[in-house]
């Protein structure tokens, strides 16, 4: 099936996954380690005693058996660097003997040919290379690391085997002078999708990473949105119109603010387990609001926790009376820091309300005139 129509099926059947509380997708974070050091970065930790900590390729195939007993049939792989992980081939090949779905999410350095190799015979569904730079020096000043060479010549490598390749580019202070050149960059290479991360999340406890540091302002964002929407062939959308594509339309002018309960799939029909065997509704969820122990509780108990959590979930009071509450909905993670106490954060707000004005504005512009 190519990755359009699997697309297509994949959004019907998250329609009745939804309706029905059924896992069909999960995402495992293998590793909180990372063979680069992004700056901006809101997963990667450098404490040695993670090790330790970290689940071993058993212990993933372990969860993973007990969410497919429950219906997952797309699993992505993330870290952290995934590649990096001492059992990634173990895991990789038991979800692929097992007809899950896999996507990939890798920062490409250790995507070589002997991985590509593997990927050629077993094929993942998507293999996500992020992009953070577009020289030695750019690269660098994002990663810590000069492996731009390493980087571009293995996305050559996985393009020319025939692998399904998406480029993802995440724009932070750090990538600021050079992200209008790394996203001509993407657009040179032969890939079926290049994705600019939208928003950047506040980094996870742990990291020593500030969003004071690494983030953007609205006018550097809006700048950079601009000139993706001029590049590429996605054109301004809102949040909703973002997702809609997986989660399905709604009627316009519908609120996407529930009375009670997160609007979004995660947690609905998706989940995502952290490096330590944690379990929140999708990557990077502010633990303090959601979090089940997988490791303690069995995947069962801690599904049926994560569910009920985003469905008694009460959204700020301000998302009731917002002027863009059809165009955007709550979502925890972009509020991380107020999340448990349900508020908003301003940044992220007012960032959201721009974006949904522009595509606003652009799709005004594209209307014939009667
Ligand atoms: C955490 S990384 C893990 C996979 C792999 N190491 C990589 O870099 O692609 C997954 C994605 O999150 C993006 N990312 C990292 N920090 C982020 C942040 N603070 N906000 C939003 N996305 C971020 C990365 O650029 C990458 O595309
Ligand atoms: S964004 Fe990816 S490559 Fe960069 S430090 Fe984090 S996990 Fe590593
Ligand atoms: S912009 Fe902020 S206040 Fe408005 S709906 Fe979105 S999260 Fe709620």
């Amino acid at each position: 099936m190519n990755t359009i129509s699997y697309s297509k099926f994949l959004s019907e059947a998250v329609k009745k996954a939804r309706e029905h509380n059924i896992p069909i997708a999960g995402s495992f974070e293998l590793t909180p380690l990372c063979n680069l050091d992004c700056k901006m970065c809101y997963v990667h930790l450098t404490d040695p005693s993670v090790r330790e900590r970290m689940l071993a390729g058993d212990e993933w195939i372990n969860f993973m058996e007990q969410a497919i007993e429950h219906g997952m049939m797309h699993a992505i792989l993330t870290g952290g660097e995934c590649l990096t992980h001492p059992d990634f081939k173990k895991i990789y090949m038991h979800l692929i003997e097992k007809g899950i779905f896999v996507r990939i999410k890798t920062n490409g350095v250790l995507l070589d040919k002997d991985m590509i190799e593997m990927f050629t015979e077993y094929p993942p569904y998507i293999v996500d290379v992020s992009l953070y730079g577009c020289d030695s020096e750019s690269y660098i000043a994002v990663t810590g690391h000069d492996v731009f060479d390493t980087v571009t010549a293995n996305i050559c490598a996985a393009i020319e085997a025939g692998l399904h390749v998406h480029l993802m580019i995440t724009p932070s202070a750090y990538m600021l002078p050079w992200v209008d050149r790394v996203m001509e960059y993407a657009k040179t290479f032969d890939v079926e999708d290049v994705l600019v991360n939208a928003i950047l999340t506040e980094a996870n406890q742990g990291t020593n990473r500030r969003m004071e540091d690494f983030g953007l302002t609205l006018e550097e964002n809006a700048k950079i949105h601009l000139k993706q929407w001029e590049l590429f062939s996605r054109k301004p959308r809102s949040q909703v119109d973002e997702e809609a594509e997986f989660m399905g339309e709604t009627p316009e002018n519908e609120s996407h603010i529930l009375p009670k309960g997160l609007y979004c799939n995660g947690g609905r029909d998706s989940f995502a387990i952290n490096w330590d065997g944690t379990m929140g509704p999708c990557p990077g969820f502010p633990r303090d609001v959601i979090c089940a122990d997988v490791k303690k509780i069995g995947f069962d108990a801690a599904w049926r926790e994560v569910n009920r959590g985003v469905k008694d979930y009460v959204v700020p009071e301000e998302c009731h009376t917002c002027s863009h509450n059809t165009k955007c909905h709550y979502c925890p993670t972009q509020h991380k820091s107020v999340a448990s106490k349900h508020l908003c954060n301003k940044e992220s707000c007012d960032w959201r309300k721009l974006q949904a004005d522009i595509a606003e504005e652009y799709r005004a512009k594209q209307r014939p005139i009667n």
